[in-house]
């Protein structure tokens, strides 16, 4: 979604906006622009397109000495475009607002503005804030004045918002609030930062602090001065910046995808450091007494989106086959639009890797309504999830950047599995604790998938199927292959490809049999005959010991471990396949089109 960096301080604050913004291309933009001030007046530069589009409009420009607010744009109201790109200015040109989010009553809003004869020049609902900014900063004056205007204003806004906001009449300052959208400020030893994420501070800012539902910040070349949403002062609580430049930066990897994929045996390895005993007993601290009992006997219902649910299918399946247990796994989007079967003796279990996607958020609101306790398992820490749930696993996958994720639903099974050792798996100790040398075995084959996907790359048509364990992590793959590679790719459970899909198989549609689950090998082999016979490509992947299908043109062994746990090493290999597909097809893998890191919108 979008990005915001601004700096205030010592250097050229444009350039270093702007090198900041760079940092966030991750999380998938299609605009970019900055807002800077000379000293005595503001300015902005902003296009459509990549923020090496925006590096090329200002390259001429002369350093900027005052404070400079940068914004990658993910379009929702109204095309990618200049006039829509932010910063947007007021009718005086003396105010420039970056926003992330959206203002639900902004329609309504605009036509106030417009009836009182302010001129609107975007599509946007951001441009309404510069307005009515503009409207509270009658008769105000400085600084505390617009910290004042920004809080008015901001106050007749619906929806989500994280703002960040420059005004010629306070020029050595950005004022900058938020509300349901994450916004951070940084202190290094030139200056002050404001930003939407940790990795535009990384190597500049040496400690920071994540600004809270309803706080206004000011923030000034050496100091950040925060009011909550009462107005009151607060202590901006500054922690320290730990995210290295390594994590921020691609170390010699083609892309952060390819990166992280490596990076996966030590995600899975942090995340189960100090969690199991030597006995293998996994033994979760900091979660509290009434979480500990639900996980022992309560109900437990899982609440995701998109990777992350399908880690938290792994997790239901958990419950259901290894513990026995009944448990329930829903999509967020849908969680909290129903009514779910809840009530003080469930516990729901919410996964995200941002912490900061809107509808899980949501959805963990709304199981706290109902009378549910709350657990997140997340891997940013200091989220809006974190403070909306009543304990926290942390997964410690470290910070991940490619848009697809790869480590951090490594490191969301390894947590399912972490659970569900606390609740009574017993084997869960050792099926853990084998992952990360299993993980390596499959990064060992890399070659080899990468030649099978090159063969692939021409197809236009995905099939996944599997069964058991396996039906799920092929929703995961075809989940991976599509958002990099713009493949259409579908998974099934195997079984079900005779009563209805099989019907699209013809030579060109490639098909992945992932075999790894021993009870219903022969079943699946048979499947695959049958897409066989109608000329689809069988690829499988088959664990370790187990035989080859006869129906396999290709084949991907994977290490032979726990079925629970087998989703994470199959996994790897399929997140290979689907990287080299992608890279053959000549796609932008690391920021597919259309698509955003951190989903902060509904
Ligand atoms: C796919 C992907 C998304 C996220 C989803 C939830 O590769 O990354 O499907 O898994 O947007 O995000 P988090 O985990 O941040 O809640």
């Amino acid at each position: 979604m979008c990005g915001i960096a601004g700096f205030v301080g010592a250097g050229d604050s444009l350039r270093q906006a702007v090198a900041s913004l760079k940092r966030l291309e991750y999380r998938g933009y299609d605009s970019a622009g900055v807002a800077y001030s000379t000293g005595d007046e503001l300015r902005i530069a902003r296009c459509p397109g990549k923020v090496a589009d925006l590096e090329a409009l200002i390259a001429a420009l002369p350093a900027a000495s005052g404070p400079a607010i940068a914004h990658t744009r993910w379009a929702t109201h109204g095309r990618p475009s200049e006039a829509n790109a932010h910063p947007h200015g007021d009718c005086t040109g003396q105010l420039a607002v970056v926003h992330n989010g959206i203002i639900e009553n902004h329609q309504a809003i605009r036509q106030t503005l417009l009836s009182a004869g302010h001129r609107i020049q975007s599509e946007t609902d951001t441009e309404v804030i510069s307005h009515l900014i503009e409207d509270e900063l009658v008769g105000r004056r400085g600084a505390s004045g617009l910290v004042e205007a920004v809080r008015a204003a901001t106050q007749r806004l619906h929806g989500s918002f994280a703002v960040a906001v420059l005004w010629s009449g306070a020029p050595d300052v950005i004022v900058a609030a938020r509300r349901d959208s994450p916004l951070i400020v940084g202190l290094g030893d030139a200056g002050a930062f404001v930003a939407s994420d940790v990795p535009a501070l990384v190597g500049w800012a040496d400690r920071l602090s994540a600004l809270q539902d309803g706080d206004v910040a000011l923030v000034r070349g050496r100091s950040v001065t925060i009011w909550d949403a009462d107005g009151k002062e607060r202590e901006a609580s500054m922690m320290p910046l730990t995210m290295s430049r390594e994590a921020a930066e691609k170390q010699g990897f083609a892309h952060f995808m390819l990166k992280e994929i490596h990076e996966q045996p030590r995600a899975v390895k942090e995340t189960c450091r100090g969690r199991i005993g030597s006995d293998g007993e996994v033994a979760l601290e900091g979660l509290g007494d009434a979480v500990l009992e639900l996980l022992r006997s309560g109900n437990v219902h899982f609440v995701a989106c998109g990777t992350a649910y399908h880690a938290a299918l792994i997790g239901k399946r958990l419950w259901d086959q290894a513990l026995r247990r009944h448990a329930d796994c829903t999509v967020s989007s849908e969680f909290r639009y129903d009514r779910p079967l809840i009530d003080d003796r469930t516990l729901v279990v919410l996964v995200s890797q941002s912490g900061e996607t809107a509808d899980t958020v949501a959805a963990a609101r709304y199981a706290r309504q109902l009378g549910a306790r709350t657990l997140a398992v997340v891997n940013c820490m200091g989220t809006s999830l974190e403070r909306e749930t009543d304990a926290a696993l942390i997964t410690r996958a470290g910070p991940e950047i490619g848009v697809a994720s790869t480590k951090a639903y490594s490191a969301q099974v390894a947590a399912m599995g972490l659970l569900a050792g606390q609740a009574g798996w017993a084997d869960a100790g050792q099926a853990l604790s084998a992952l990360p040398d299993a993980i390596e075995k499959v990064l060992d084959n890399e070659a080899a998938i990468k030649a099978i996907a090159s063969d692939l790359a021409t197809s236009n048509c995905f099939f996944f199927l599997g069964r058991g364990h396996d039906a799920a992590v092929a929703a995961e793959a075809a989940l991976k292959l599509k958002e990099i590679s713009y493949i259409h790719a579908e998974a099934y459970p195997a079984g079900e490809m005779k009563h209805g899909p099989l019907a699209l198989v013809e030579p060109g549609v490639a098909v992945v049999g992932l075999c790894t689950r021993p009870s219903t090998h022969d079943k699946i082999a048979s499947n695959l005959m049958e897409v066989r016979a109608r000329d689809g490509r069988v690829v499988t992947v088959v664990s370790d010991g187990l035989p080859i299908p006869e129906a396999a043109t290709d084949v991907i062994v994977v290490p032979s471990v726990s079925e629970y746990m087998s989703p994470i090493v199959t996994m790897v290999a399929m997140q290979l396949l689907a990287y080299y597909v992608a890279l053959a097809r000549g796609c932008s893998i690391d920021q597919p089109r259309n698509l955003a890191k951190s989903v902060t919108v509904e």
